[in-house]
C-alpha cells in the first residue's frame, strides 16, 4: 500500500489522541474560558460532509481578514489612536502570486526545503521562528510574522528588543472573549496586547504593524466547527491556521509547509528548540487537529507532496469562482 495511510487523515478525532492528550482536550471543551455559546447541533456525525471547493468558498464567503484601524472605536478616542494603521492589512499590502506558510513544525529540521521556500514571492512565519542558522531548511525570507499576545507580552521572548522581530510586516492576534465588541474586548485581553503594542510602535516606528480583529479568529473557529463531526475546542484556531487564512486573502496561491506532517513527522515540537510534545503537532489549547483536517480537505496538491514535502496547495480566495 503507498502512501495512503501515512499521511494525515482527514478523519482524525480525539478519539484517537493518547491518554493523556484525550484528558487535555477533554478539559478545554469543559473549560470554555471565553464564553463561546453556540448551540452544537446533537447529531454532528450525519451532517452532509462538504467537499473541498464547497469548503473553500464557504471560507471565502464567511471569514473576512479585519484589522484595527485608527478610526475605530474605541481606539479612535484614545490618545495612541494615531500609531494604528489608518488602512486595512489587505489594502496594504500585496496581492501576492506565490506564498509561502512555514509552519513551525519539527519536522521541518532536516527537510532542505529552504530554497523552495524562499521562491514564494511572500513567506508567512510564526512567533518566535527563527531563520538564522537554519536557512537550509525554512529559509531566509520573511514578509509577514504573525504573532500571538503571549510571545508580545513574555520576558523570555525579549519581544521589544531582539532582532527576530525586524524583518517584515508584523500582525498580531490575541484570544478574546467570543462575543465581545472591541471595548469589551480592549478591557479584557488575554495578555496585554495593547499595552505592548503602543511601547513597541514607539521603539520601531517605521516597521508595518497590525492587529487582527478578533472577529477573524471567531470567524474561522466557527467554520471548524460548522465543519466537524464533534465537538471541537472552545478556543481560537492555532496561529497557523490563522496565518493560511490571511494568506489565502493575499495571494493567488499558497503553499503551506509542514503543517500536514511529513514523512519527517517527529514529537518534536519546533525545528528551532529541542522540546518534545506530541500535544504540538496534534493540539491541545488550540482545536489544531480539526483544523489539519480542513486543511486536508481543502489541499489541491497530491499525497505525495503530504509524504515528502509536507506540502499543501491551497488556492488564494480571489482565484476562487464560487
Ligand atoms: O508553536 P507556534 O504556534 O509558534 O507554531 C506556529 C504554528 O505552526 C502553530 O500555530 C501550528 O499551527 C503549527 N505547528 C504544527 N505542528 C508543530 C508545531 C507548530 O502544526 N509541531
Amino acid at each position: 500500500k503507498g502512501l495512503l495511510g501515512k499521511v494525515w487523515d482527514d478523519q482524525m478525532s480525539s478519539k484517537m489522541l493518547g491518554t493523556r492528550l484525550k484528558k487535555v482536550v477533554m478539559n478545554y471543551q469543559a473549560m470554555n474560558k471565553y464564553g463561546v455559546d453556540v448551540s452544537v447541533p446533537s447529531s454532528l456525525s450525519n451532517r452532509p460532509k462538504l467537499t473541498g471547493p464547497e469548503l473553500l468558498c464557504q471560507l471565502k464567503d464567511k471569514v473576512e481578514v479585519v484589522t484595527l484601524t485608527s478610526d475605530l472605536q474605541p481606539f479612535s478616542s484614545l490618545p495612541w489612536a494615531s500609531q494604528l494603521p489608518s488602512k486595512q492589512l489587505t489594502s496594504d499590502l500585496g496581492p501576492f502570486r506565490t506564498c509561502a506558510v512555514v509552519s513551525s513544525a519539527g519536522s521541518l529540521h532536516n527537510s532542505g526545503l529552504g530554497k523552495e521556500i524562499d521562491s514564494h514571492d511572500a513567506v508567512l512565519r510564526f512567533n518566535t521562528a527563527p531563520t538564522s542558522g537554519y536557512e537550509k531548511d525554512v529559509g531566509s525570507k520573511t514578509t509577514i510574522r504573525l504573532i500571538n499576545s503571549q510571545v508580545m507580552a513574555s520576558d523570555e521572548h525579549r519581544f521589544l528588543s531582539s532582532s527576530l522581530y525586524s524583518t517584515g510586516v508584523l500582525v498580531a492576534w490575541d484570544p478574546a472573549p467570543f462575543s465581545a465588541n472591541l471595548t469589551q474586548w480592549y478591557n479584557k485581553t488575554d495578555y496585554p496586547i495593547f499595552t505592548q503594542y503602543q511601547r513597541y510602535r514607539k521603539l520601531h516606528p517605521l516597521q508595518p504593524f497590525y492587529i487582527l480583529h478578533p472577529h477573524f479568529e471567531w470567524q474561522i473557529w466557527q467554520r471548524i466547527q460548522d465543519n466537524m463531526a464533534e465537538p471541537i475546542q472552545k478556543n481560537p484556531p492555532s496561529s497557523g491556521f490563522q496565518g493560511t487564512v490571511l494568506m489565502m486573502s493575499l495571494c493567488e496561491a499558497v503553499h503551506v509547509y509542514e503543517f500536514l506532517p511529513s514523512r519527517r513527522k517527529t514529537e518534536l515540537c519546533h525545528y528551532y528548540q529541542r522540546f518534545f510534545d506530541a500535544a504540538c503537532t496534534l493540539g491541545a489549547y488550540h482545536p489544531l487537529l480539526y483544523e489539519k483536517n480542513l486543511v486536508k480537505r481543502m489541499n489541491r496538491g497530491s499525497e505525495r507532496d503530504i509524504y515528502t514535502h509536507g506540502r499543501v496547495t491551497l488556492p488564494g480566495m480571489s482565484a476562487l469562482n464560487c
